[in-house]
């Protein structure tokens, strides 16, 4: 493995911006500045600005193909090996869309939940504990402590406290994605991003999830794709509407809903859209 190379944050000063949304202090987890996204000569998504607020769940909406996901993935790099993504993205100080960023270690602060739950193909406490064993920790007691954390704040220890060495695979989809979410979150982070996290499941286990991430957002910032507007409006503080690649509105999200201020924001709420 190659030498680690500890990420300077400024952990005592998240950025502080004046939102001119409602005149006040909010305190920025994560910003983009003109965040350019190129799948080969392809513009996928234009010059994205946004400001995201620490401890509040912002959901991205918009069509099908308008670049939803490429603005996501591209916030831990995940389009590193596909596309070209010019721009900065602001964490704690620095600019983690610069080449000498350790990827691996901003990755621990910047989590990603994916639409299908991708547990391992090992036991539930597995799950949760690789990644930590990978990075070096063996302490049997201080790693049970981690799995119980994680799962009860993933709301999900109390249908599996008594089986942690049961198959992940066995479990139910929407189990499986708030195993996930706890993997996610055993890595203590500071942001999760989210793309579709529920659109897989049943309403009953989607609701799970709703449930879960209105808990996490208390101690990390959420960043979550979603198609369906009424999870957005339920869940989310702000919202960001994309189409065709760019940005078109961000603003709360009860303002999104009700009277946003582009045309073509008003016909997507309301349906009347394509
Ligand atoms: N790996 C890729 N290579 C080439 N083009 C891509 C790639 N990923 C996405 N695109 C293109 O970029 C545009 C935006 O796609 P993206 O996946 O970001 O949309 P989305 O808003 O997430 O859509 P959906 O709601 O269907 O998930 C689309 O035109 C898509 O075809
Ligand atoms: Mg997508």
């Amino acid at each position: 493995m190659a030498e680690e190379q500890h990420l300077i944050f400024d952990e005592e000063q998240p950025e502080r911006y004046v939102y001119d949304m409602d005149e006040t202090k909010h305190e920025v987890a994560l910003s983009t500045k003109d965040l350019q996204v190129f799948y080969g000569d392809k513009l996928a998504l234009q010059d994205a600005d946004l400001k995201f607020e620490r401890y509040k769940i912002t959901s991205l909406i918009g069509a099908s193909g308008s670049g939803k996901s490429t603005f996501l993935r591209s916030l831990n790099r995940m389009n590193d090996s596909v596309a070209t993504v010019n721009g900065n993205i602001m964490y704690r100080g620095l600019d983690i869309n610069s080449q000498d960023i350790d990827v691996y270690e901003m990755r621990k602060h910047i989590g990603m939940v994916f639409q299908r739950p991708n547990p391992f193909a090992k036991s539930i406490s597995d799950n949760i504990t690789f990644a930590l064993k990978q990075h070096g920790m063996r302490d049997k007691q201080q790693l049970d402590e981690i799995v119980e954390t994680s799962l009860r704040q993933a709301a999900l220890w109390d249908e599996v406290k008594d089986d942690l060495g049961k198959s992940a695979l066995s479990l139910s989809g929407g189990q499986q994605q708030r195993l996930v979410i706890a993997r996610a979150i055993a890595m203590n982070p500071d942001i999760l991003l989210m793309d579709e996290p529920s659109s897989a499941l049943d309403p009953i286990s989607s609701a799970k999830i709703e449930d879960t991430l209105m808990q996490l957002k208390e101690k990390y910032t959420i960043i979550i794709v979603t198609h369906n507007m009424q999870q957005a409006a339920r869940i989310s503080d702000y919202t960001a509407f994309f189409n065709s690649g760019k940005l078109v509105e961000y603003d709360l999200t009860r303002k999104i809903f009700t009277r946003p201020k582009v045309q073509l924001t008003i016909d997507y709420v309301n349906g009347n859209f394509g």
